[in-house]
């Protein structure tokens, strides 16, 4: 039987709801597939905001703040839409002492977006992290699954021009 959502009715559908209710069907409704389930939801929708967080809660029968925390604790999963390209801007000790700030800053300014949000048109999402593993490349940024290195605040403009 499908888990009823409380949902507002012009956030999700009917429909939509019924794919996630196949999806944990399909894994048994079993709790310690919680991962999967997730994955396959994101697949569909892009993201996992909070009311569909919940609602895969009560149909694995776990507390929200389980799958919360899971959500919030892998870098795969985004409770915000996200836009055909994500920057990943690094402001890892090697890349900050090489600037990296400025870079973040540029993207900002031109973008016309904040960190952790998407641009208007839905091109770019933009994030800062904390060291991207490729230190003697720095300044890093990666750009959906393109490490660059060296980058400059006026290079990155030309390296996300890239990618439309
Ligand atoms: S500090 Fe930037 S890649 Fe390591």
């Amino acid at each position: 039987m499908a888990n009823e959502c409380q949902c507002k009715k012009n956030e999700i559908t009917r429909e939509q709801l019924a794919q996630i209710d196949s999806i944990i069907e399909r894994y048994g409704a079993r709790q310690n597939y919680l991962i999967l389930v997730l994955k396959e939801t994101q697949e569909l929708f892009g993201y996992l905001p909070a009311q569909i967080q919940r609602y895969i809660a009560r149909g694995l029968n776990l507390n929200p703040s389980q799958v919360f925390g899971v959500v919030s604790f892998y870098s795969f999963f985004t409770m915000v839409p996200r836009g055909r390209h994500t920057i990943r801007v690094c402001l890892g000790t090697a890349c900050y002492v090489k600037r990296s700030d400025e870079v973040l800053e540029k993207l900002k300014d031109k973008l016309d977006v904040e960190v952790g949000k998407m641009t208007q048109d839905g091109r770019y999402s933009l994030e800062s992290v904390r060291c991207l593993g490729a230190c003697g490349l720095a300044p890093v940024v990666v750009v959906d699954n393109d490490t660059h290195g060296a980058v400059d605040s006026v290079k990155i403009m030309d390296i996300i021009n890239q990618y439309n």
